[in-house]
């Protein structure tokens, strides 16, 4: 079944005191709205600076529907890489999701698709759920070159995968004109692109995964935009950033859901 989720990617933001407090006013106030029907097809989910990824954990460990992720994982298993997380210490600490190819990895550190895969394919390796960003920017959409430039991240990034692992994976479309800009997609903007989305899934993967699989809207989303945003048939919730900063704003998009 297709789950509905709205996730937080806190980025580079929190210490230890705000970022414990962010998850426990949100989480407190999600468990208290058994309502929501969070648990049944839709879910929530957090992604903190690593750091404070086991303590985000186990405020997420009794309320149904609530997990954490990390926002970044390394291409490989385990060894001398100063500095970094594999996606086996990520699961240690009982997280279950992990950001793939945000758009800031892609532009401030350089990672392309085939790294992209990688790390797609460790996460997947380690029962972790996958949320694969893909996106264009501006002057690709203006050269009406957005679904070419959506559809070559795909392509080389996920449409490897067999069948049963890629069934695990979330897609997070985030034209990058939009992130952290304030200019979010039209609703008819995201519809397009998610049902084209939808639709290359369908051709490599059939339509029965296709329905199932999840595709996120990210960039500007927050309290005032996301109810038009999720309204769309193939909008299946949002990656937010900005906003999931602020817990009334990012609650307020979860009940948008
Ligand atoms: P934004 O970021 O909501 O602040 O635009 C979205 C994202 O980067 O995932």
């Amino acid at each position: 079944m297709r789950k509905k989720i709205v996730a937080g990617n806190w980025k580079m933001n929190t210490v230890m005191g705000s970022a414990r407090e962010l998850a426990k006013v949100v989480g407190n106030e999600l468990a208290a709205r058994p309502d929501l029907g969070l648990g049944k097809g839709k879910e929530v989910i957090f992604f903190p600076p690593y750091l404070f990824l086991p303590e985000v954990v186990n405020i997420c460990a009794d309320k149904r529907g609530v997990f954490a992720g990390a926002q970044n994982c390394h291409q490989e298993e385990k060894g001398a890489y100063t500095g970094e997380v594999s996606a086996l210490m990520i699961k240690s600490v009982g997280a279950t999701h992990a950001l793939v190819g945000h758009s800031e990895r892609r532009t401030y550190f350089n990672e392309g698709d085939d790294l992209l895969a990688k790390k797609a394919e460790q996460l997947l390796g380690h029962d972790l759920t996958p949320v694969f960003c893909c996106g264009e920017h501006l002057p690709e959409r203006e050269k009406d070159n957005h679904f070419n430039v959506v559809k070559a991240q795909l392509d080389k990034g996920l449409f490897w995968l067999e069948r049963e692992p890629f069934r695990k994976v979330v897609i997070a479309y985030e034209p990058v004109w939009a992130i952290g800009t304030g200019v979010t997609a039209s609703p008819a903007q995201a519809q397009e692109m998610h049902a084209f989305i939808r639709g290359l899934v369908s051709e490599k993967y059939g339509q029965e995964v296709a329905e199932a699989t999840t595709i996120l809207y990210g960039g500007s989303c927050n309290a005032g935009n996301a109810a038009e945003l999720f309204a769309n048939p193939d909008v299946d919730g949002g990656l937010i950033g900005g906003a999931s900063l602020k817990a009334d704003d990012f609650l307020q998009i979860i009940l948008a859901l």
